[in-house]
């Protein structure tokens, strides 16, 4: 049965293949970055990849509307006021937006709030074509130079491209091609992934995987960034689980890339791991699907059938790649969607506020040992411990940009997980600080004002009403 229903899509993917172009106007040249020139042999794809910078329907996507034109639902720090906590200490605790199309990608890093930057060039490892380029030219000094130094030695006229052609095409003839080998080949051939042996459907999701994963700023003895790497080494493709990529991460004190300033800890990060979660077992991936079938579908463009390459949301833009394999349409298929993602963002809600929760009592644990009390160093680790799954957790399915719909069965263990482990690290510090001689009030005060408002100038006009609420009503009564 699955193989029969595998050559069925196996067949109809072959059957939309695209027409190669016919005619060849320009000779792309290797290294070639100006998506103008690789415009005048593919006009059509060279449209839509330029359409990503125009704005999107509004009123489509429930969870995603980063780029409505006057959508005010925007910053992720007000839809989950809980980060604002979490990540308070270093840049993402003052600005932290959800994803636009990716005409925006360097203007947007150009204007977010200067502390995003602080990690120096490694932050452009997933803006800039120029990135593999300037790696290989400068070595470590790419990753630890201030940001506006190495922005500097891309050619001023490419200053603000993002994700351009020559990121997944080769100029030859347009093959599709891993451009940052200095990150995703290095990961790949640390999980044993023979290189030549990748087919054209495991590019067409790889291509995204260049910047669609989580990664490690790696830093120095002076916190000096070193390296950027993907936390993959415990892993498999096809199986890349967030056990393993927590493992990595703490495997190495020089993953720990900054203080959470409620608890005093030395954390990793876990950023948009949109590859991670589809990959590990989903169903569309085991039915053989890749990213570009969902964000890139093939459409008609006068008498030919293109991969459409203004990527974006399938909610905005009719659902039209899913369309090729469900016949039950746009609405119902829509439905599905919002109900995925409504479970999700319930758990989520669920699984923040309870790590948050447990970060506040580190907090008063801290500072009853600043008094003099005594808080069991036992318990206090156990719960360090505990604290730490869940905070891992929390922040894997809450950077990945799908709201649980890569992979629903997936994101459901790993929040369910880190509720587990917030409510033992929760448990186990009342345990200690009752010891201690500390009142601890049923409900926590989480003093999320104080984090929301503490933002500086730009986002003195925190607006509550923008926060998700669960959408069965949970929130409230825990
Ligand atoms: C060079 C890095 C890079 C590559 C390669 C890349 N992306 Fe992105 N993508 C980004 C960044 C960065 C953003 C957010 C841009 C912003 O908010 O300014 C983004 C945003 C998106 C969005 C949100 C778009 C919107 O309109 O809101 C989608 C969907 C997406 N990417 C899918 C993909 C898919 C599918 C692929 C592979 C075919 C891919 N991306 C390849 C970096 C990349
Ligand atoms: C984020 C990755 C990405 C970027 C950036 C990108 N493409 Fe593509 N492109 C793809 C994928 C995936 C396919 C589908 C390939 C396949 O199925 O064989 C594709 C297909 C194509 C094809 C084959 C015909 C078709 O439409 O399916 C051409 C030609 C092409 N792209 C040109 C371009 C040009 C020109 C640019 C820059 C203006 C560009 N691409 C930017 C990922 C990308
Ligand atoms: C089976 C279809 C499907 C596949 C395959 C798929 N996606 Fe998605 N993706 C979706 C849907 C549906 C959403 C939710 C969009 C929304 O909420 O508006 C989404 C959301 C996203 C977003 C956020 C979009 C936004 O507007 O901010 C990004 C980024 C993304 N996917 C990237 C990827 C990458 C990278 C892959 C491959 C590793 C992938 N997707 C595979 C269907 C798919
Ligand atoms: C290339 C074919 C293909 C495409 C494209 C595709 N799907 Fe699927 N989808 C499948 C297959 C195969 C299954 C598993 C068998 C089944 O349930 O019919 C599935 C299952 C599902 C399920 C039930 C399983 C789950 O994960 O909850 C939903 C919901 C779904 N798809 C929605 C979508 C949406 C929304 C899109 C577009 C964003 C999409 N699909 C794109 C083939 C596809």
């Amino acid at each position: 049965m699955k193989k029969l229903l595998l050559l069925t899509l196996t067949a109809a993917l072959a059957a939309c293949k695209a027409q190669p172009e016919p005619i060849k106007v320009v000779d792309i040249k290797p290294g070639e970055y100006d998506p103008k020139v690789w415009g005048e042999n593919y006009p059509r794809e060279y449209e839509g990849w330029k359409a990503t910078g125009d704005p999107e329907p509004a009123g489509l996507s429930k969870y995603k509307r980063g780029s409505e034109k006057g959508g005010k639902v925007y910053d992720k720090l007000s839809e989950y006021p809980y980060l604002a906590l979490l990540f308070n200490g270093w840049g993402f605790g003052l600005e932290y937006n959800e994803p636009r199309g990716h005409m925006h990608m360097m203007d947007d890093i150009l204007n977010v709030d200067p502390a995003r930057r602080k990690s120096g060039g490694a932050c452009l490892t997933c803006k800039t074509p120029y990135a593999q380029e300037l790696q290989e030219k400068y070595g470590k000094d790419y990753f630890s130079k201030p940001f506006a130094e190495v922005h500097a030695l891309i050619p001023k006229n490419h200053q603000r491209l993002g994700a351009a052609c020559i990121h997944c095409h080769d100029p030859k003839d347009a093959a599709l091609v891993i451009h940052n080998q200095f990150t995703l080949g290095k990961a790949l051939e640390a999980m044993g992934v023979d290189a030549d042996r990748l087919t054209t459907q495991d590019l067409r999701s790889l291509v995204c995987a260049q910047c669609h994963v989580t990664y490690m700023v790696q830093k120095d003895e002076n916190m000096h960034s070193r390296n950027v790497a993907f936390p993959w080494k415990n892993s498999k493709m096809g199986h890349i689980a967030i056990e393993d990529i927590i493992k990595t991460i703490k495997s190495d004190p020089g993953n720990a890339e900054w203080t959470q300033a409620v608890t005093g800890f030395k954390l990793g990060f876990v950023r948009h791991p949109e590859y991670e979660l589809f990959s590990n077992g989903s169903t569309h991936w085991s039915a053989g699907l890749a990213c570009a079938d969902c964000h890139m579908p093939y459409v008609r463009s006068g008498a030919y059938k293109i991969s459409d390459h203004r990527v974006m949301s399938p909610l905005k833009n009719g659902l039209k790649g899913c369309l090729q394999c469900h016949t039950e349409g746009e609405e119902w298929l829509r439905a599905r969607v919002l109900a995925i993602q409504d479970r999700t963002a319930s758990m989520l809600l669920r699984a923040g506020y309870a790590t948050a929760t447990a970060a506040k009592l580190f907090e008063k644990a801290n500072a009853a040992r600043k008094d003099g009390r005594k808080i069991d160093p036992a318990l206090y680790d156990k719960a360090k411990g505990y604290y730490e799954e869940a905070f891992y957790r929390t922040t894997f399915i809450g950077a990945e940009n799908s709201t649980g719909f890569h992979n629903p069965t997936e994101a459901m263990r790993v929040l369910g997980d880190a509720v587990s482990f917030a409510g033992k690290s929760e448990a186990l510090l009342r345990q200690a600080l009752a010891q201690a001689g500390v009142s601890v009030p049923a409900k926590v005060d989480l003093e999320l004002p104080k984090y929301l408002n503490n933002r500086g100038e730009k986002h003195l006009n925190f607006d509550m009403s923008v926060e998700f609420k669960d959408p069965y009503g949970n929130q409230e009564k825990l």
